[in-house]
């Protein structure tokens, strides 16, 4: 099982647009996904038309990361519901906020990771859309995380904020997690007619490099479509969905090498192959298995 958290220092960027894209992505492709929704604005849950009535949510996941809580969490996408496939969510509550300090404690950081683990078996790849802020929430995400996507849009103030990012990111990975890495930068809303825009993003290739995820997310409607019609954007009919879909298979595939990556050390010295890094393959098997779901 590989763990992504989409992040971003505030909100209105795309961070549940990016999670649902690579959710959808994922479907496509009969990877078994689940997405966690930490942000307390709850709209991934929303965008997965999930039926929440009489189940928990992911704030009592956070207060009690038992197996029996986290599975009251959790619910189906009605994704799902014409088409074969895995896309499961932990259903967001706007109660997360009570989560949400400056300093989360030793033993909260932990709580999301502790969750996740109990329920390690059954997919391939987890994604979180975290609160929009690096504080405690982001960073309980980030502690249970392989990598990071920030997601930015090419603005004024993009390449200060992804260097605070990824300067968080180096430093939860020194101090609590050692398996977390930066995915890199999800540069979305690219307009490629705008100057300013190629501009802003000149300076944040010449800043970070590789790091700057390709491809670029462009401005299209199609996706706020999808998005208000809770459906996959795989699904929406038109050239411009067709397109922006492929631009999250190629995402998908970036997010599913990286656990492959992470799971080679594991496989080549067993005696450290703990559940966590086992669990790396069925990510990167699932590039090879049958199509299922709406592809
Ligand atoms: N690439 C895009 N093209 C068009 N609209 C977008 C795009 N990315 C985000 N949006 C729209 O912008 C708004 C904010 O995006 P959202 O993903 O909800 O941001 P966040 O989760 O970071 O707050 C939403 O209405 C969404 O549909
Ligand atoms: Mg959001």
């Amino acid at each position: 099982m590989h763990v992504l958290s989409v992040s971003s220092l505030k909100g209105g960027v795309g961070k549940t647009t990016v999670t649902l894209g690579l959710a959808s992505a994922a479907f496509a492709r009969g990877v078994r996904v689940l997405v966690v929704d930490l942000d307390p604005q709850a709209d991934a849950t929303t965008g997965l038309a999930v039926d929440t009535a009489g189940r928990a949510n992911v704030a009592e996941v956070l207060a009690s990361p038992k197996e029996k809580t986290v599975r009251g969490a959790i619910a189906p996408s009605g994704w799902t519901r014409a088409h074969t496939g895995v896309v499961d969510v932990m259903i967001g509550s706007p109660l997360t906020t009570n989560f949400d300090g400056p300093h989360p404690t030793a033993r909260d950081i932990w709580k999301l990771e502790e969750a996740l683990a109990t329920v390690e078996a059954d997919y391939d790849l987890v994604l979180v859309d975290t609160a929009p802020s690096l504080n405690a929430l982001t960073r309980t995400a980030w502690v249970a995380s392989d990598r990071v996507a920030i997601v930015t849009e090419p603005a004024l103030f993009s390449v200060a904020a992804a260097d605070r990012a990824l300067r968080a990111i180096e430093e939860i990975r020194r101090g609590l997690s050692p398996r977390l890495q930066p995915l890199g930068i999800v540069v979305n809303r690219w307009r490629e007619q705008s100057a300013e825009q190629q501009f802003r993003l000149r300076e944040m290739t010449e800043m970070f490099g590789p790091l700057v995820l390709a491809p670029q997310l462009p401005e299209r409607t199609a996706l706020q479509q999808a998005q208000g019609a809770a459906k996959p954007v795989h699904l929406w009919p038109g050239d411009t969905a067709v397109e922006t879909a492929r631009r999250f298979d190629a995402l998908l595939e970036r997010v599913l090498a990286s656990g492959r990556a992470a799971a080679v050390p594991a496989e080549s010295a067993p005696a450290a192959a703990g559940p966590v890094k086992e669990a790396a393959g069925p990510a990167g098997e699932a590039a090879g298995r049958e199509e299922s779901g709406p592809a």
